[in-house]
């Protein structure tokens, strides 16, 4: 028999036809799980357990027929019931799909994507009764959200999962087995290879189906390995409110659209992540009125391309209005058309509350139309500060990558943010040593880290992923060294700049949102300003200036004045002068 039995699963989708999300379930017999010897002298808990595996195991065996899904797909949809949980296959009981106090542990890896992604997992398997923990050894399930981005970054989840297997073959057997989940991006490009290379891994979930965890785990409840990898057209956790991790954190993410079409010839993330689709512009706006609510002071608009953010979920927004791209910037994908774009969302987000500050990540040079810029000079909530992912400093290899623009078209939108934004706190991705770049393609990223000056950056080694344009088109010809040798040179000379534009700071009066103390000294608290750099000044005193002169020392959460006095290539550090609000004051030299 085939190891995998596919059965064909039917999901109802409140927003969708019937039939548009019919996916497949991949169910998989675990041969370490079926083999376990019963044991001398099972516990009250394991027999009941050995009863649940038998029930559930006869019921697989009886399984759902193509019957059972043809009904289940012509389901209506439905409003959503009152319980929590949703409706069980046939082969499961609601009972089955509930956490039963089982303690989840979870570990995230890679972007603020998969931050936020551990918050909407987390979220759905606390709605089904689970519980969190923070201890590893408490764990009855142990959930990785993974990243593809790199090698780098799945050699690191391998070896973790090495780490893994050991406490999973250690497990005392008077406790419930302990059940190993890889979620995300990695769980989305191996697949079933991650199955088949490490056998303690039982389920695997894609980034669109996370709904999916309680019954991907009520299926390893009985030893079965369960995978669902399937990529959605429209699936944006809308309804999921994220559980916020640290209950006293002052800023929060929220994710606005998810997936890429842009298809960079570098980049797995399409592959892993799926099409790009935006979330509905009222659920946003209703998640970050909770968040002002709750007291919190930022909020991160993200997704993988956010400014190319699109809600057609409103008929009467899609009417025939062409895209503004940047000028001399171009897209791999046929032109779109209507909905409600980035800066309707920007306008209305920045509106709900004037002391919540305001940013986004990561957006794509090409969707920088004017409007946009207006906005964000103009409103004082939204943080003057905008990450412009460049990649390289050569027209030649920007081509190969198909980025949609040369260094001429990239140069000249840098110059015309910092005539629409004055003040603009710049931030930049690089990739060094991609298939064909000559030591002269190089010096030109060089040449374009010294002509911007950055304030941030994120420089990478290039690293060849399976799938992508790249991999089957190009030849990844640099040696490794020559990557890292030159990756050290941009580093290099990226912090010479960034020192250089962080020390014209020196002497202006920042307004910083305190986060907490410094992780350097308990004696000094940090920070960040509007450019998102980090804040260092010593925890003293202060004048409140919101509340007539008051003596107080500034606690998270709050707006404080610092004089700057000094700078490097990453922190600027002074003396905290007052606390105050985003409203009543700005940053001045
Ligand atoms: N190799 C190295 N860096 C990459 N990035 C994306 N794909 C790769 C790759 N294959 C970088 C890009 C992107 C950032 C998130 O990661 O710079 O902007
Ligand atoms: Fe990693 Fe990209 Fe996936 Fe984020 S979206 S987890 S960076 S591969």
């Amino acid at each position: 028999m085939h190891p995998f039995q596919c059965v064909l699963r039917a999901r109802r989708c409140l927003r969708r036809g019937p039939l548009a999300s019919v996916s497949w379930l991949l169910l998989r017999t675990c041969r370490a799980h079926s083999s376990v010897p019963s044991f001398a002298c099972p516990s009250p808990q394991r027999q009941q357990e050995d009863g649940v595996w038998k029930d559930f195991s006869s019921r697989l065996a009886t399984g759902p027929t193509f019957q059972d899904f043809l009904r289940s797909a012509s389901v209506p949809p439905e409003q959503p019931s009152s319980s929590e949980v949703e409706d069980p296959p046939p082969y499961l009981t609601v009972d089955e799909l509930l956490g039963r106090q089982r303690r989840v542990y979870l570990e995230t890896y890679g972007c603020q994507m998969n931050v936020n992604d551990t918050e909407i997992a987390w979220s759905i398997l606390q709605k089904s009764g689970y519980l969190r923990t923070s201890n590893l050894q408490e764990a009855d399930v142990i959930l990785l959200v993974t990243c593809s981005i790199r090698e780098k970054a799945e050699q690191t989840i391998w070896n973790r999962l090495h780490q893994l297997k050991s406490l999973k073959s250690k497990r005392l057997r008077s406790r419930v087995p302990l059940r190993i989940g890889i979620l995300g991006c990695m769980a989305e490009r191996l697949k079933e290879e991650i199955l088949n290379r490490e056998k303690m891994v039982d389920i695997l979930a894609g980034p669109d189906a996370y709904r999916d965890l309680p019954r991907l785990l009520a299926v390893a409840e009985s030893g079965q390995q369960a995978a669902n990898v399937l990529l959605s057209l429209d699936e944006t956790y809308a309804d999921v409110m994220p559980v916020q991790t640290s209950p006293s954190a002052t800023s929060a993410f929220v994710s606005i659209m998810r997936g890429c079409d842009n298809m960079c010839s570098y980049c797995i993330v399409p592959f892993t992540r799926g099409r790009e689709r935006s979330r509905p512009v009222a659920s946003i706006l209703e998640e970050v009125r909770k968040l002002s609510e709750q007291g919190l002071k930022e909020v991160t608009l993200l997704g993988q391309n956010v400014n190319s953010f699109r809600d057609n979920s409103e008929v009467q927004f899609n009417n025939a209005v062409s895209t503004n791209l940047s000028r001399g910037f171009s897209t791999n994908y046929k032109a779109k058309q209507g909905g409600l774009r980035f800066a309707h969302l920007l306008d209305q987000v920045s509106r709900i509350d004037p002391e919540m500050r305001i940013r986004f990540t990561s957006p794509h040079p090409k969707d920088f139309p004017d409007e946009v810029l207006q906005l964000i000079r103009e409103r004082d909530n939204i943080c003057k500060q905008i990450h412009l992912p460049a990649q390289s400093g050569s027209s030649r290899v920007l081509e190969a990558m198909r980025r949609g623009y040369s260094r001429e078209a990239y140069v000249e939108l840098i110059h015309h943010i910092r005539e629409s934004i004055p003040g603009v706190s710049l931030s930049s991705d690089f990739i060094a040593g991609f298939c064909g770049e000559t030591e002269e393609d190089h010096l030109q990223t060089v040449s374009l880290l010294r002509e911007v000056q950055y304030n941030i950056g994120f420089l990478f080694a290039y690293s060849m992923r399976q799938k992508t344009r790249a991999y089957h088109r190009l030849k990844d010809d640099i040696p490794e060294e020559v990557k890292l040798r030159r990756l050290e040179e941009l580093i290099t000379v990226f912090r010479e700049e960034a020192t250089k534009a962080n020390k014209s700071f020196v002497g202006c009066t920042q307004l910083v949102l305190v986060e907490g103390p410094s992780k350097r000294s308990a004696a000094d608290l940090c920070g960040r300003n509007d450019g998102n750099l980090k804040v260092i000044f010593a925890d003293v005193e202060m004048e409140d200036a919101t509340d007539s002169g008051l003596r107080v020392r500034a606690q998270p959460g709050d707006y404080v004045l610092v004089k700057i006095t000094s700078a490097s290539s990453q922190t600027l550090k002074g003396h905290v002068l007052c606390k105050t609000t985003l409203k009543d004051s700005t940053a001045y030299c």
